[in-house]
């Protein structure tokens, strides 16, 4: 999710069926074989992407027909065997939702329950099957945060209802600001106390703030440095990994150090780490964004 993606027209469609209970599946299985719920989740995604979790992938077997499929896994080593040339994969849902925008039609979140719990916040609708069942289960459907969403259209079907949903407002986003420090090829990195991730000086705007000063402030209070020029290196938009329902919008900036940082208490660790360097313990804000921009601007 880079750049602006807030401002993105593209629809990030949630098409699951779930009972009374919220179940959705058992045991890798759907519990209940509706064919009139089958033909209406063909109509509503077919000439679309489908994002799902290599769970729900593994218990359909195959690339559904006439859709693009993006598979999410944690494994670097999975791919979907004999039909490795008919499915996409992504090792984080946001990768997965970038790929997803430049593949055809619509996103279609497709499931299961830990897709759709993560999912749930870059939604910008659902089309939802509420099945009048109770079966047991051991996958569930989330909570819809009802303040951020509106009923649109209901269609009654066979032991069903066909529910239409869409935004209507964002879900709570934490604003963050971020200043790369960059010198000789070289940005500055620190470990805050307690984690375990480096990422770049920064943190949570304080009411009232914007961006730039909570920048500088942070840079004051982290490493005792005080940028003079920051200039904006860009705006992401990702999923909150320890508040879920949350998103956080991230600001960074670029700017030159004068001077020698200096640990305060909450850092753990500071790195100066190369552009090209490769380590596997960066937060994503500067492994997936930050680092290739920078890479760009300053190409060895
Ligand atoms: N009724 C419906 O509409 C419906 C629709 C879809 C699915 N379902 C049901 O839902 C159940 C499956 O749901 P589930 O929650 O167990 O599994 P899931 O969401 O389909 O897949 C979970 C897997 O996705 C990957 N994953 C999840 N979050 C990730 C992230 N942030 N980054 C990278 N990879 C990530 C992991 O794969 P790795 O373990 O490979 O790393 C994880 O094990 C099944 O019973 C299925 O039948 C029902």
């Amino acid at each position: 999710m880079t750049g602006d993606d807030a401002s993105d027209e593209r629809r990030v469609v949630m098409v699951a069926a779930y009972a009374r209970n919220r179940v959705i599946g058992d045991h890798g299985e759907i519990p209940w074989r509706i064919p009139e719920d089958f033909a209406h989740f063909k109509r509503v995604t077919i000439g679309h992407t489908l994002v799902m979790g290599r769970a729900t992938y593994d218990s359909i077997g195959r690339p559904l027909p006439g859709r693009t499929t993006i598979v999410v896994t944690r494994d670097r080593d999975w791919t979907a065997g004999e039909y490795a040339d008919r499915v996409l994969v992504a090792h984080r849902l946001e990768e997965a939702l970038d790929l997803a925008a430049t593949q055809q039609g619509d996103t279609v979140i497709a499931g299961g329950t830990q897709i759709y719990a993560q999912a749930m916040p870059l939604a910008t609708h659902q089309i939802l099957t509420e099945i009048a069942l109770e079966p047991d289960g051991d996958a569930r459907f989330p909570e819809i945060p009802s303040a951020e969403w509106g009923e649109v259209d209901r269609v009654p079907g066979p032991g069903l209802d066909w529910v239409w949903w869409e935004r209507i407002s964002a879900p709570p986003t934490l604003e963050v600001a971020a200043v790369a420090f960059v010198r000789d090829g070289q940005v500055l990195t620190v470990r805050k106390r307690g984690t375990s991730r480096f990422m770049l000086v920064g943190g949570k705007l304080d009411p009232g703030e914007t961006p730039a000063d909570a920048a500088c402030r942070e840079a004051e209070e982290e490493v005792g440095l005080q940028p003079r020029q920051l200039e904006p290196l860009g705006t992401f938009l990702a999923l909150a990994a320890n508040e879920p329902g949350h998103l956080v919008r991230s600001v960074a900036f670029l700017t030159v150090p004068e001077g020698e940082p200096q640990v305060a208490a909450e850092i753990e660790e500071m790195r100066w780490m190369g552009l090209d360097d490769r380590h596997d313990d960066l937060a994503p804000l500067l492994e997936h964004h930050v680092l290739p921009l920078l890479r760009q601007r300053f190409p060895r």
